[in-house]
């Protein structure tokens, strides 16, 4: 049996996206987009600048209304009930920047999302804080502003925030951008084991080569010129796909 519990659980979808259409004042960027994601694994959306990939993380994370279509999230017709906040509780977002607010400390960052949605007395969220502090490695830097933080420690902070209700459910858009291949690794690490341990199910925006082909169990590559997903599969599928854009975009 498997120690991590991915296998055990798989099969569960617990994101679907339906014919989804979603795009800005009333100009599609993506059209009948479908896809799940199965409980426990971790799914790249890739593709090339420009083809939508953060605009349909906005539509799963309920900032941006679908044109047309349905997103569930753990069996919820998300947007038809105006993105119900049990929902809210039970996915984290990790934002491209970091997603910090610059006029809190590191610590009341994290605890931001304990405030609005527990009644906890302040020591219980002292402790989750710290706990998730010390998870990301940023446990000394409790009393930090963002605007003292290196970018890879945005990150980690930002993830802290994002695990902070304990999901089981993490989105995150390009964890990587503008880090050094070797802090990228060491978050790549971090989301790893995050779903390993805690079979935390991770759906991440990125463009990253090195970081697609190391973390994905499984991934869903969008394309303009289709408006909409050109290619789902293992990143072994993906690479011998007989579509040459997508052969393209592995090349290195
Ligand atoms: N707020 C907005 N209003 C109007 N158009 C937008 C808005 N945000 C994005 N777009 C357009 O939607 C398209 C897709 O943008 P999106 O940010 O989703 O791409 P992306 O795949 O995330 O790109 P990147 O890899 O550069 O982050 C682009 O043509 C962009 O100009
Ligand atoms: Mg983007």
């Amino acid at each position: 049996m498997s120690l991590t519990g991915k296998s055990s659980l798989d099969g569960e979808e617990i994101v679907r996206v339906s014919n989804l259409s979603v795009g800005y004042s009333g100009h599609p960027i993506l059209e009948r987009v479908s896809f799940a994601v199965k409980r426990g694994q971790i799914v790249t959306i890739l593709g090339t600048s420009g083809c939508g990939k953060s605009t349909l993380l906005r539509c799963l994370t309920g900032l941006l209304e679908p044109m047309d279509g349905k997103v569930f999230i753990f069996d919820v017709d998300v947007w038809d009930m105006n993105f119900p906040k049990e929902i809210r509780t039970r996915m984290g977002v990790l934002f491209q920047a970091g997603g910090l607010l610059g006029s809190f400390s590191v610590f009341d960052n994290v605890a931001f999302p304990l405030r609005e949605s527990t009644n906890w007395p302040e020591s219980w969220i002292r402790d989750m804080v710290y706990l998730k502090l010390e998870m990301v490695g940023l446990a000394d830097f409790a009393h930090y502003m963002p605007s003292e933080l290196s970018g890879g420690m945005k990150k980690r902070a930002g993830l802290a925030r994002a695990l902070v209700l304990d999901p089981p459910l993490v989105f995150c858009d390009e964890p990587l951008a503008g880090l050094d291949p070797l802090t990228a690794r060491e978050i790549d690490s971090l989301l790893m084991e995050l779903n390993e341990m805690l079979n935390i199910t991770l759906v991440v925006v990125t463009h990253e080569l090195v970081s697609i082909e190391r973390i994905s169990d499984h991934c869903i590559m969008l394309d303009r010129s289709v408006k909409g997903v050109i290619a789902s599969g293992t990143v072994g599928e993906l690479k011998e796909h007989s579509h040459p854009a997508v052969r393209d975009f592995f090349r290195h």
